[in-house]
């Protein structure tokens, strides 16, 4: 077994919500120790937040310091590619050590061919659309993902407030395809998070409530799982 194939093993077996940090907001002077402390704390997948500064209005890191992280963490490494070409540049993040590619419907409005090409490669294909874009684009392309991603915010930047937009978007997806990972990506925090999964969320994609709280990555971690697993009963948008 590859070392690829055994994250991915992992992360098919963490039991939902998973909950993936996003590194945004986290202390890149320490990059080794931050990704030590979020497997220490429970974590089994890194949500990397690659931004170019054309897709989104901010500029974040690429395959070169991926490789680095890679080198220093056996953590499942989900890089969302806020990026305006993936299909340039998508072997770079896989030659980099990334083990799912999230690329954009608005950045590849016909992705088959690059869903494709991501899976041929041995690697996970995730399809995420931002708050403003209709469900009814990315449905065409279920059957070619791993995962979906629902944006409850505009990508660009941590320390965002939910958009409930995305909430009638996953109950749909989860209606349209039950077996379907349906990740969430923006403003998640243990108060929303049990309404989330309520409505069919299996991945909750967190920043500022883990790199942000007052005590350590673990509390923050188990307080967001526990707060997604008490999903009780969805209040209607
Ligand atoms: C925004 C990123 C998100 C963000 C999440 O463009 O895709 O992953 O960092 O951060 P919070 O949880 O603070 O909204
Ligand atoms: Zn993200």
């Amino acid at each position: 077994m590859t070392p690829h194939q055994a994250r991915h093993r992992a992360y098919a077996a963490a039991p939902a919500p998973v909950i993936l940090p996003s590194l945004l907001g986290c202390d890149f002077a320490h990059m080794a120790d931050e990704l030590a402390a979020l497997a220490q704390s429970g974590a089994h997948v890194a949500h990397l937040d690659v931004m170019d500064g054309h897709f989104v209005p901010n500029l974040t890191y690429g395959p070169p310091v991926i490789k680095g992280w890679r080198s220093a963490s056996n953590l499942f490494f989900d890089a969302h590619l806020m990026i305006a070409d993936p299909t340039r540049y998508y072997q770079n993040f896989i030659d980099a050590g990334c083990d799912q590619l999230t690329i954009h419907i608005e950045a590849v409005p016909n992705p088959a061919e690059l869903l494709h090409a991501i899976r041929a490669a041995g690697i996970a294909a995730a399809l995420s659309l931002n708050p403003p874009t209709p469900l009814e684009a990315i449905t065409p392309y279920l059957d070619l993902v791993d995962q979906v991603l629902v944006m409850s915010v505009m990508p660009g930047f941590g320390g965002q407030s939910f958009d409930p937009v995305a909430r009638p978007k996953i109950r749909t997806l989860r209606a349209l395809k039950p077996d379907l990972a349906i990740a969430v990506d923006g403003g998640i925090k243990a108060a929303n998070a049990g309404d989330i999964v309520a409505d069919g969320a299996t991945h909750l994609i967190v920043g500022s409530a883990i790199f942000g709280a007052p005590g350590g990555y673990r509390d923050a971690l188990d307080a967001i799982r526990a707060a997604g697993l008490s999903g009780s009963g969805a209040t209607r948008e």
